[in-house]
């Protein structure tokens, strides 16, 4: 149907690899290209024999523009699915205007050395893309990505307005360490060690990490305790669902995980500030992450369930309504059949989705979107049929 370039070859690139490779028709060739292409080679070695995609590999800096270019004019790819890291999205995106490539991801650039994410950098890519008649699909992994379609889905069927959206991000896998991260280390302490904030009443609150509590009970899982976190698709959808008052993020984190971050907080172990050891410069961070289990190791170990979804409230013919929809997902079952626990499987499925719809035209559009700016329908449809069913409840616990 076209090439597809695949930049990056961790946790979540590994489960959309193998999804591509199941979906044939749609990705019958695509060039798996990272740092280190050794690990791109095995994991061709480990599908090409299961699959009718073509697969290829190769080695790239994706900090270096010049050699992602030369790379895709080489290649020639129609869509580029950037699984890297988010450090590496404008570089890529610049090389997909120079090489006339779709561009995709699922996390918004984040400069590396400033623990700050948020969309302007990419947005103000919009019309160089328009321009250039490629389209930039930002965000389609599952929060962001799902989550937001979730919301299109459910303003398109089920409500006039919609005034709250809540996002719940319940982890309840246990992978038997004191103390791992289940995507990649840096990105995610960056993440959950940052202040948090909602949207509300156009305008952002901001509060003191992990300040927000609130225990909810997660169906197929039970009641968890649930922090509220700043989380990038609070900026998109606050943008894009009209008549919205609030909206917040929670993620859940157990008692070890959260004393555990804050002992290394308090010895500085997080800090992105670099020091000077044994006479050269460290980021603190970037060892601890070297220290840490690698989170693609944590398959075969982790156990239970994932529950990601959306408390939507609003109004339809005048009336107030509540719609909770939301997927489940089990850490072994994902394992058995990608080789990967949950929450790498519940992020390269929809990036895999993602880059279908575009790559088949179905989402097109010169520019640069989120989610939740094209038709919901047909990625809801493919998420039942790729592996992340969802399931929907006209009558939720909220969220106070
Ligand atoms: N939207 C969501 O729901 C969601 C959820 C989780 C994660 N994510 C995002 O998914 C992305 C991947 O996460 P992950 O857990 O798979 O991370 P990961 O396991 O660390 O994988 C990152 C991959 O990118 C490669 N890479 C890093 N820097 C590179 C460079 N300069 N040039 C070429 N390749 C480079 C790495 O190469 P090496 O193998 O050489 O290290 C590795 O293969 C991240 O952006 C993360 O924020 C999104």
């Amino acid at each position: 149907m076209g090439k597809t370039l695949i930049i990056g070859c961790g946790g979540v690139a590994s489960v959309a690899i193998h999804k591509c490779c199941q979906n044939s028709a749609v990705f019958d060739d695509i060039c798996i290209a990272s740092r280190t292409k050794s690990k791109c080679d095995a994991l061709k070695d480990k599908l090409a024999a299961q699959t009718a995609t073509r697969i290829s590999t190769a080695q790239v800096d994706a900090n270096d523009t010049a050699a992602l270019i030369r790379l895709m004019e080489a290649y020639q790819p129609e869509v580029v699915l950037n699984l890297a890291l988010p450090y590496q999205d404008l570089t890529i995106m610049d090389a997909c205007l120079a090489a006339g490539a779709h561009y995709i991801d699922t996390a918004n650039y984040e400069p590396e050395d400033t623990a700050k994410f948020e969309y302007k950098w990419q947005w103000a890519y919009k019309e160089r893309f328009a321009q250039a008649g490629l389209t930039a699909l930002l965000g389609s992994g599952f929060d962001p990505g799902v989550t937001g379609v979730f919301c299109a889905y459910a303003l398109k069927h089920y409500f006039d307005e919609i005034h709250y959206i809540d996002i719940l991000d319940c982890n309840a896998g246990d992978h038997g360490y004191p103390f791992a991260t289940n995507f990649n280390p840096e990105i995610n302490i960056r993440e959950v060690s940052a202040k948090g904030s909602y949207w509300q009443e156009g305008s952002w609150r901001e509060t003191e990490p992990m300040e927000i509590k609130r225990v909810y009970d997660f169906p197929e899982i039970g009641p968890k305790d649930m922090y509220l976190l700043h989380h990038e698709e609070l900026e998109s959808l606050a943008l894009h669902m009209p008549g919205i008052k609030r909206i917040r993020f929670f993620m859940t984190f157990g008692q070890s995980y959260l004393t555990h971050l804050k002992c290394l907080e308090n010895v500085g172990m997080t800090s992105i500030e670099p020091i000077e050891y044994q006479g050269r410069p460290i980021v603190p961070l970037q060892f601890l992450k070297a220290v840490l289990p690698d989170p693609s190791s944590l398959g075969p170990r982790t156990k239970g369930k994932t529950n990601i979804g959306c408390i939507i409230q609003g109004t339809k013919d005048g009336q107030d309504k509540a719609y909770y929809v939301y997927n489940v997902c089990d850490h072994q079952q994902c394992y058995q059949e990608v080789g990967s626990q949950a929450v790498a499987y519940t992020t390269g499925v929809p990036a895999m989705i993602g880059a279908m719809l575009v790559q088949n035209g179905t989402w097109r559009k010169p520019g640069v979107y989120n989610v939740e700016e094209f038709d919901p329908d047909p990625f809801m449809e493919a998420l039942n049929v790729w592996g992340l069913p969802w399931q929907e409840s006209f009558d939720p616990q909220l969220v106070d």
